[in-house]
């Protein structure tokens, strides 16, 4: 079995090598990725270094190095996750956004067409229907309603792939999840951000009133449900993914449990000013896949939340050499204006 996975060397697509390599080690794995800020090698480098899977550095917007991979490779199965991620880059710039995750996917449709892929997986997000009210749940059937041009651009790329599996009979679903958390996850998110700069003595910028609600998936959870659903779901079909009730929280309540676990005080915690047209709540009902694929959530929120924690206690090496640079000239235009 042939597979490709890209955006492998960000957050969800490494864990997802990483458990592909532990689940399927008969599975010959292409891990491809431009390694744009958010990608880094170093995330795959145990399976690298004993050459279990092959990296590939490519662009998917580039329809002449895809079409000749995707020609030479011949994949059966495709797990598509490289993407631009974050809402609030979205905010600052959205043309890489729509480059990426509109034309990059419609580049990778193609050359999988052509070559004969047997089987993909897009996978998308809780985003793209908006924002909920204090009650109810996001189903397969909610309306799409994205709210920022990262929300809408995933929209788009959902609803080409959906195209496809219609008029090309292509075998092809499409995921939506809430939000991950757990290793490697890159600390410009909150969660990461928040643990590193608690560790660091630094303020965490909380935005708006703080009572933004997000349901919360342990990376490893949201994986093992892209697995079941690359070889029991159905074409055409969405499925959500998320997590269970008790990983529905606030922010501000998701900070207090970063500061209790690392033994800091809650002074650390900055009001700053909202992000624009912030989605108030985000929660999936998950039936569809628990019922027809037999996934649920199995990490309970503290206890991947403590995961998570140690993790980046564990990996401070991984985590500093990231918070340089860069990424520091993106901290300070994001919150230079949040008051
Ligand atoms: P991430 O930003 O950590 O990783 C994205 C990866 O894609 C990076 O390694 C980056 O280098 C790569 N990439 C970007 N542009 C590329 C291009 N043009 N060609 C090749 N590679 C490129 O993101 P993530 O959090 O791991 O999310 C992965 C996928 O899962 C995305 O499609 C995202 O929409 C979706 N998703 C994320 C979450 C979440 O909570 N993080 C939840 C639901 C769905
Ligand atoms: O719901 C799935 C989505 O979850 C994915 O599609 C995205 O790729 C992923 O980035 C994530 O989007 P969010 O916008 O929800 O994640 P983020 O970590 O940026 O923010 C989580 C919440 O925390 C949100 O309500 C905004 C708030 N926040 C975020 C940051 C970075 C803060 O209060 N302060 C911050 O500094």
């Amino acid at each position: 079995m042939k597979v490709l996975v890209t955006g492998a060397a960000g957050f969800i697509g490494s864990n997802l090598v990483h458990l592909l390599a532990r689940e399927r080690p008969e599975w010959k794995i292409t891990a491809l990725d431009l390694l744009t800020y958010a990608g880094n090698v170093k995330n795959l480098t145990a399976l690298l270094d004993e050459n279990r899977i092959t990296f590939a550095r490519v662009d998917i917007t580039d329809e002449v190095a895809i079409g000749a991979l995707f020609e030479r490779e011949r994949f059966d199965l495709v797990f598509h996750l490289a993407a631009e991620s974050h809402v609030d880059r979205s905010i600052m710039s959205s043309l890489e956004f729509v480059r990426t995750n509109v034309l990059g996917t419609q580049v990778l449709l193609d050359a999988a067409l052509k070559a004969g892929v047997g089987r993909f997986v897009h996978i998308s997000t809780d985003e793209v229907y908006g924002s909920l009210g204090p009650t109810g749940y996001f189903l397969e059937t909610t309306p799409l309603d994205p709210t920022s041009p990262y929300a809408a651009s995933k929209a788009a790329s959902d609803l080409i792939v959906l195209a496809f599996c219609k008029t090309h009979n292509f075998n092809a679903s499409v995921t939506r999840c809430t939000n991950n958390y757990g290793p490697f996850h890159f600390p410009e998110k909150l969660i990461p951000l928040f643990i590193t700069n608690a560790m660091e003595g630094k303020k965490l910028p909380l935005y708006g009133d703080g009572m933004n609600v997000r349901s919360w998936l342990y990376v490893t959870d949201h994986c093992d449900a892209l697995l079941r659903v690359a070889e029991k779901g159905k074409a055409g079909e969405v499925y959500n993914i998320g997590g269970g009730a008790d990983a529905e929280l606030p922010n501000r309540e998701v900070t207090f449990a970063i500061l209790d676990m690392l033994g800091k005080s809650r002074d650390l915690i900055q009001p700053v000013g909202d992000r624009p047209a912030h989605d108030r709540r985000y929660a999936i009902d998950h039936s569809k896949i628990s019922n027809e694929l037999g996934w649920k959530p199995s990490t309970p929120f503290m206890k991947g939340l403590e995961m998570t924690v140690a993790w980046y206690q564990a990996n401070r090496p991984w985590w500093e050499e990231i918070k340089s640079g860069a990424y520091l000239s993106y901290y300070e235009r994001n919150y230079a204006n949040r008051g």
